[in-house]
């Protein structure tokens, strides 16, 4: 099933450029139908146009609340024909108004083994924190900040030599593989949702068939 993605943006694009690679080398079934940034500036932008993407600025600044904004990006995605809303260092706390409008079809990556280090600077932390493994998690997205259920995580150990901005750009790289493989087990209708016993929702990935 090809996915029709809208992705959100604010800052850099590397986590779009590696879905956009990805989508032009084969590796992912999806048609990237928009990309969001709510950053005038937003050197992502540049990236999507370069790859033929249609791409719209909300700037947020523009808005008298949240509610407001994420109204006029629910209106903006449903005119693109987004089924799926990914979240590539978007920053900004999503509300009900556009959760409800895709629901549980809203992901994010975040540069921490969650529940660790939620928040701005996951790296930063971790390494402060003196962890010895660190890593990136693509989780859905809810009401809260960095929760949601966990879809996928990678480990990066923590190595003597690291200073927070290497460990930083590693995670980084994981993060680009990591997103890419949770799309296309996506598109490939291999991921399900089930209630488990402590209250929160596990999710599970099945492994591809062997045709794929
Ligand atoms: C990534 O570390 C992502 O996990 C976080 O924001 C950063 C975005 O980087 N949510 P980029 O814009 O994809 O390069």
């Amino acid at each position: 099933m090809r996915l029709n993605l809208g992705i959100l943006v604010s800052g850099s694009g590397t986590n779009l450029q590696s879905i956009l690679d990805a989508v032009q080398q084969g590796r992912l079934d999806a048609d990237v139908r928009v990309v969001v940034s709510n950053r005038p500036g937003a050197y992502a932008l540049e990236r999507a146009a370069q790859a033929g993407v249609e791409t719209r600025v909300l700037d947020h600044r523009e808005f008298e609340s949240r509610e407001a904004f994420d109204r006029a990006l629910v209106q903006l995605l449903r005119a693109a024909q987004v089924e799926w809303v990914v979240l590539a260092g978007f920053m900004r706390v999503l509300t009900p108004e556009l959760l409800h409008a895709f629901p549980g079809r809203v992901l994010n990556i975040h540069p921490s083994l969650l529940p660790a280090f939620p928040g701005v600077n996951g790296p930063g932390q971790a390494f402060e924190y003196g962890v010895k493994v660190a890593g990136c998690t693509v989780h859905f997205v809810d009401e809260g900040v960095d929760a949601g259920p966990i879809i996928a995580q990678r480990a990066v150990p923590v190595l003597e030599v690291d200073d927070a901005e290497s460990l930083r750009k590693r995670i980084l790289q994981q993060e680009h593989e990591l997103y890419v493989e949770v799309l296309q087990a996506l598109s490939e209708e291999r991921v399900t949702i089930q209630p488990s016993s402590g209250g929160r929702a596990r999710v599970r990935i099945a492994p591809p068939s062997r045709r794929q």
